[in-house]
């Protein structure tokens, strides 16, 4: 690739995010997701800053103008009234003054917020608006260790699958039984009008995803209850390698702005999150498995969420084991990272987080298999995540066996990768990065 044509794709990536900018936030992508969306908006908030870094530091700053009160920063916020998502606040009712959902998602909001400060172009800028951050991302991680780990382990469960960020999973699938169907109340689903039926969640995880909506909402919203009262309770290791690598970019970036208490007690979480984080580990799979809380027993899945741990500072024997797994995945799918082992039978390359592969998790993994000196693992999942936009453009995800792409087109976090991604020319292929161009 020539660095006129590095520059194209940077140029029709800036030109998605545009497209889906709504001014102080952006959607994911128009008619399939037409709100704001927590973890979407932290991991666009990187691609923007490399057009305009006040909008970056607004992006987070909007999700966390509607933190709750006990600290909690939802799922997404319903900025406007539409109808073409389901289920909209009216399922929800969460009484907050702009609606939101009532669950949340991956806190990957402590790494975005010190990347943008560390690559701060306007440091006074970056560090007054990370310094007015840095309290409520702290009291979410808290919010998150008091209400979802209420036995003091050091890791965190989720209590719907769409906490995950992965939200069809096979992972959730033996804990799903538990979840009743009955009572849901009648309701037309959205998603399958803007996407193919055979690649969205079926009818009956559908009615199960209402169910512990409706449980939820029957119980007020109160954190303090909910975790306990939910049938299903899965400590995911990606999701807790999130909020583990999280606490430790919150920790370093507070000590850099003198907030010491902030930074010990962020310090602490992860301390004690990586040291839980060995009960998940499969030697069988070399990768780490989901824990149903419930059973107490490890979920024999093998997804991307148990190499997600990457993005940590995990053991350095783990790390060389999750780039060994990438290194024979990429043997097995022509794209990495897919969602799930294509060895399984339960392997589904089109079906949503059932095999195929989200950029947004292949940067998360890259950045940390990079990070601990594991290139050549790093630079298959950069190469992979740029052949799939050059052949496929800037799909919600896709087909890791034909690289075809899936689900919502136009995606905003799908662009804001891609422009990250290409700024990490040092890692890339030589042929990425034009004669005497930088990949930029
Ligand atoms: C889907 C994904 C979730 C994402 C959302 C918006 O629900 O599973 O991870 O945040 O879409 O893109």
């Amino acid at each position: 690739m020539t660095a006129s044509a590095t520059s194209d794709i940077i140029a029709r990536a800036v030109e998605v995010l545009k497209e889906n900018d709504q001014g102080a936030y952006t959607i994911p992508t128009k008619g399939l997701y037409p709100f704001q969306w927590n973890w979407d908006s932290c991991l666009t908030a990187l691609g923007l800053a490399h057009y305009d870094e006040a909008r970056a530091w607004t992006e987070i700053e909007t999700l966390f103008a509607h933190q709750w009160p006990d600290g909690m920063v939802p799922h997404i916020v319903f900025h406007v009234w539409s109808d073409g998502y389901f289920p909209g606040p009216e399922v929800w009712q969460t009484g907050r003054p702009t609606a939101t959902s009532g669950i949340t998602q991956p806190a990957v909001a402590g790494f975005a917020v010190r990347r943008l400060f560390d690559r701060a172009r306007d440091k006074k800028l970056a560090a007054e608006r990370a310094r007015a951050l840095l309290p409520k991302i702290d009291a979410w991680h808290r919010w998150f260790y008091e209400n979802r780990d209420p036995g003091g382990e050091g890791l965190v469960a989720i209590i719907h699958p769409w906490e995950s960020g992965r939200d069809n999973s096979i992972d959730w699938d033996d804990a799903f039984e538990r979840v009743p169907t009955e009572g849901v109340e009648p309701y037309t689903r959205r998603d399958t009008l803007h996407a193919d039926p055979a690649h969205r969640p079926t009818q009956q995880q559908y009615d199960r995803y209402i169910w512990l909506l409706q449980h939820f909402r029957g119980l007020g919203w109160d954190n303090a209850r909910l975790h306990d009262a939910s049938p299903f309770q899965v400590v995911d290791p990606g999701f807790n390698a999130i909020l583990i690598r999280a606490s430790t970019d919150l920790a370093d970036l507070a000590q850099a702005l003198g907030e010491t208490g902030i930074a010990s007690a962020n310090r602490a979480r992860a301390e004690k999150g990586l040291a839980a984080m060995e009960r998940l580990w499969s030697e069988a799979h070399g990768q780490y498995l989901c824990l149903d809380r419930v059973t107490g027993k490890l979920i024999d899945s093998a997804s991307v969420g148990g190499i997600l741990p990457a993005f940590a500072a995990i053991p350095g024997a783990r790390t060389a084991a999750l780039a060994a797994t990438v290194e024979r995945l990429a043997g097995r799918a022509g794209y990495v990272v897919p969602s799930h082992d294509p060895d399984d039978p339960r392997f589904d390359a089109k079906r949503y987080w059932r095999g195929p592969v989200w950029l947004v998790v292949n940067y998360m993994i890259s950045d940390g298999l990079a990070d601990a000196g594991h290139n050549d693992a790093a630079r298959r999942i950069t190469q992979s995540s740029l052949n799939l936009i050059r052949e496929s453009g800037f799909a919600e995800y896709y087909d890791p066996l034909t690289g075809d792409p899936l689900g919502g087109g136009r995606f905003t976090w799908t662009a804001a990768m891609v422009i990250e991604f290409l700024r990490e020319a040092p890692l890339l292929p030589s042929p990425l990065v034009g004669e005497g161009g930088s990949a930029r």
